[in-house]
């Protein structure tokens, strides 16, 4: 794999650069294995670059800005959200920075961006949050239009898109991959907490995979206590979820893409354990 570290992209021959996107970071289990664990698994597969979604990471949903700094300080480049961006109100101090997105279909005059252009080393990375609205409840714009005049409005200002598909469903995901191959680069799904075995270059060329999965607890249900969800579907109430401790996997994807093509040369799904180091 070429070296890329330290070196201006616009003069150097880069063939591969390789970016990590990391599926949502779920309360305090989730949090700890990615300050322990995140800068050894970049190094491990030779990261270039890192996307983290961060909707879940805060004890009750969303994230703070303590949270978000750490997250960065261990090795993320942009963090995105869900649809629990706004769940917790130390988002606000969050925004302060510019590489914390949250889906860019919210209605207009909601605080944050959507979307950001990262620098590295020379090389533009965009990266987009967008929400589905299947099965979703939110008031939210389209996400094919809104994306659509996105692409329009930054046509040009970037050299590899990236983005995070929130959806529930894999209907949705699909369907929107493919509405957009060729036009995005690498489009990744998240939210349902569940990697899927999907990861594939659609015809156009955009790599893909319906969902990362989660950076959480292994023995839970999505990140919460099993038994608070198993006593909800046979009773039929509602009980606070209380999310689950104990060891974690980081799921996530590495895309592998040529930066001048925009070829992409593989993608490979991971699951990391504490074990694995
Ligand atoms: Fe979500
Ligand atoms: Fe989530």
């Amino acid at each position: 794999m070429f070296e890329v570290k330290n070196l201006n992209f616009r003069s150097e021959m880069v063939f591969s650069v390789r970016i990590l996107a990391v599926g949502d970071v779920v309360s305090f289990s989730g949090r700890e294995f990615i300050y322990s664990f995140l800068s050894k698994i970049k190094e491990k597969y030779e990261i270039d670059f890192c996307v983290v979604n961060g909707e879940n990471s805060a004890n009750t949903n969303g994230i703070t800005s303590e949270i978000a700094k750490k997250i960065f300080e261990s090795g993320a480049d942009v963090v995105t959200l869900g649809n629990h961006a706004f769940s917790n109100k130390g988002i606000f101090q969050a925004f302060d920075s510019k590489n914390l997105i949250r889906p860019i279909n919210y209605p207009p005059k909601v605080e944050g961006a959507g979307y950001v252009i990262f620098n590295l080393k020379g090389l533009k990375i965009l990266v987009v949050n967008v929400l589905g609205r299947a099965l979703m409840n939110l008031q939210l714009d389209c996400p094919f239009r809104t994306v659509n005049k996105l692409f329009w409005r930054i046509n040009k200002m970037y050299d590899i898109s990236v983005l995070d598909f929130h959806a529930e469903t894999t209907s949705e995901k699909i369907a929107f991959a493919n509405y957009f191959d060729s036009r995005i680069n690498i489009i990744f799904g998240t939210h349902t907490h569940i990697q899927t075995a999907d990861e594939r270059v659609l015809p156009g060329g955009t790599g893909y995979i319906t969902d990362l999965g989660m950076t959480g607890v292994v023995d839970s249900v999505i990140g919460v206590k099993k038994e608070i969800i198993i006593n909800s579907f046979l009773t039929g109430k509602k009980y606070r979820f209380e999310k689950a401790v104990g060891d974690a996997c980081l799921c996530g994807a590495i895309f592998d893409i040529n930066p001048e093509s925009k070829n992409i040369n593989s993608i490979e799904r991971i699951v990391v354990f504490k074990e694995d180091f």
